[in-house]
């Protein structure tokens, strides 16, 4: 999604930096990057050569005035990137969370800014997604939320606020969603192919909840099950058996060729 993101801001004109840790990882999100900039070209939207200029791949994190942080839904390795980036980023940034699940405010106290910590909510697939949900701790400063809304609004997305509760509003709602159509696949109650034809053609869900899980990430999907299990205590957020099994085996979804579906490369 750290690509998606840099797209977005690249595209309404900003220069950006993208860091990963991972090595290669910046220049698979440039390639992506330019596939999706020629699909929206081919449409009339701006000139990928153009956009692509405005990202630069960096070793490090670097001195900006914002930084948008999409690293793996793990609170331990966001808590330690905010602490770094509070060392990094002008005592003046804004440090926002691209987090589905995790408490803002426990980002917040990794940093001396807590006021200027809030979560910047992004969805996959960043460029055609217009939703941006702005996540405020009780630390937030109204100020970091004004710059917020105005800069979701200035890419072209629409904001909506929620409050800093585990998995927000978009999880909370979609995760048991997802959970429950993996416990139908694992109870036989329908193939996969089943169960996301009666939502894609019942609902009128673009995608159904399986092939959706595998889009996201099983893991990234057990992940935010666990923070909402823990946070709220209600079993009923618990991960199904089967996501877990999936997890275990590699099965994560479309990043690694195979979830509920197959992917061939
Ligand atoms: N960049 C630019 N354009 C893209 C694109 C990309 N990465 N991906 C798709 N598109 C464009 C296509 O070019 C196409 O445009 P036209 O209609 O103008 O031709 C349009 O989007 C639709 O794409 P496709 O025709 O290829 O396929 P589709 O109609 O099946 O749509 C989809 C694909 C956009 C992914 C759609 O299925 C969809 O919206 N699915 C639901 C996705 C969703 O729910 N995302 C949220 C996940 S939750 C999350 O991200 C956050 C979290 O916390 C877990």
């Amino acid at each position: 999604m750290g690509g998606g993101i840099a797209q977005v801001l690249a595209a309404s004109g900003r220069q950006v930096s993208l860091h990963d840790a991972v090595p290669g990882a910046a220049e698979n999100a440039l390639q992506s990057m330019r596939r999706s900039l020629d699909k929206l070209a081919e449409k009339g939207g701006a000139d990928a050569g153009g956009v692509l200029e405005r990202v630069e791949g960096v070793g490090d994190l670097v001195p900006a005035d914002l930084m948008i942080e999409a690293v793996v839904e793990d609170a331990v390795v966001k808590k330690d990137l905010f602490r770094r980036a509070d060392d990094a980023l002008p005592p003046e940034a804004i440090l926002a969370s691209n987090t589905s699940s995790i408490p803002i405010a426990s980002l917040a106290a990794a940093t001396r800014r807590p006021a200027q910590v809030i979560g910047m909510h992004f969805f996959n697939p960043v460029p055609v997604l217009k939703l941006v949900e702005v996540i405020s701790s009780d630390e937030t400063s109204d100020e970091t939320r004004a710059a917020i809304v105005a800069l979701a609004e200035d890419l072209g997305k629409v904001p909506a606020e929620a409050r800093d509760s585990p998995g927000f509003v978009s999880n909370r709602i979609l995760m048991p969603f997802l959970n429950e159509a993996a416990y139908a696949l694992e109870e036989g109650v329908a193939e996969a192919e089943a169960i996301d034809t009666i939502a894609k053609l019942g609902f009128a869900h673009p995608m159904g909840p399986l092939a959706l899980a595998d889009l996201i990430g099983l893991d990234t999907c057990v992940a935010i099950m666990e923070v909402l299990h823990e946070g709220l205590g209600d079993p009923k957020y618990e991960p199904c058996p089967l996501l877990r099994q999936h997890v275990a085996a590699g099965r994560l979804g479309r990043k690694s060729g195979r979830g509920f579906y197959e992917y061939p490369k």
